[in-house]
């Protein structure tokens, strides 16, 4: 079975067809660049660029970078235009979209669901947490596999500021920090994240994923597995379809 998943982020959307029985891309995705301001209006022309290229006429699944209730309900907008906030953003995808059925969750959580299914978190039980390390950081938190939706973690506060800020990919750039440097952000961020939960298990998730062997190994000290995750900049999409598939 095939659902097209869309992953909207902070440069670009992003979205292919997704076989669900391998959890992997059916064809090639297509990107087009996310507008800025990255309003409703604007992200929606994007999301029918991208359905429109696949010639794509069934239900669709999208992440989106912020707190999402039943599918639909965008509650907070740390990273894109705050008008997001209060949009009922099934009934707009879906509008732009020709009426096709849409469903629409949390990025990190999207991208949690595919990699306890298909990546780094198969089969594992207990406590597992993905942080996403990008323009923010996004969390899933699962317990015996199943997912604790909107958590939100990279907003606890740390040493008094909002944890992204520190520890995000985007605070590595913007401040140039080294990986070691940056690092030990992370590792004092994992710390804090550990004494609130005790997982068994971090996964790295987010285009730093893909770097894991620059900065992993300067991270010490905590007593929960880390690993990178599997899908990397797939994830999203991936995990968006699933969850179409279950609405
Ligand atoms: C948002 C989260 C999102 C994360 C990654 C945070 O700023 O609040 O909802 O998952 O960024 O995009």
């Amino acid at each position: 079975m095939q659902i097209f998943g869309v992953d909207i982020g902070g440069s670009g959307i992003k979205g292919a067809p997704v076989d669900l029985d391998r959890g992997d891309l059916a064809q090639e995705r297509f990107k087009v660049l996310t507008p800025h301001p990255a309003t409703p209006d604007g992200v929606a022309d994007g999301v029918r660029q991208v359905v429109e290229h696949h010639g794509w006429t069934g239900p669709v699944g999208l992440t989106f970078p912020g707190v999402v209730t039943d599918g639909s309900h965008i509650r907070t907008a740390a990273n894109v235009d705050k008008s997001w906030i209060d949009t009922d953003a099934r009934a707009l995808f879906s509008e732009r979209l020709g009426g096709l059925p849409v469903t629409v969750v949390n990025d990190a959580d999207a991208a949690g669901v595919a990699e306890m299914n298909f990546g780094a978190g198969r089969g594992r039980r207990g406590t597992v947490i993905l942080l996403t390390f990008g323009t923010g950081i996004g969390s899933a938190l699962f317990v015996d596999g199943v997912l604790v939706p909107n958590t939100e973690l990279g907003h606890v506060e740390l040493h008094g500021h909002d944890a992204e800020k520190r520890a995000s990919s985007k605070a590595k750039e913007d401040e140039d920090l080294t990986w070691e440097h940056w690092a030990h952000r992370v590792q004092k961020y994992l710390a804090h994240v550990e004494m609130l939960f005790s997982p068994e298990l971090f996964i790295v998730g987010g285009g730093v994923s893909r770097k894991s062997e620059k900065f992993l190994h300067y991270i010490e000290g905590i007593q929960a597995e880390i690993v990178p995750a599997q899908l990397q900049n797939n994830a999203g999409i991936v995990g968006a379809a699933m969850r179409a598939a279950k609405a």
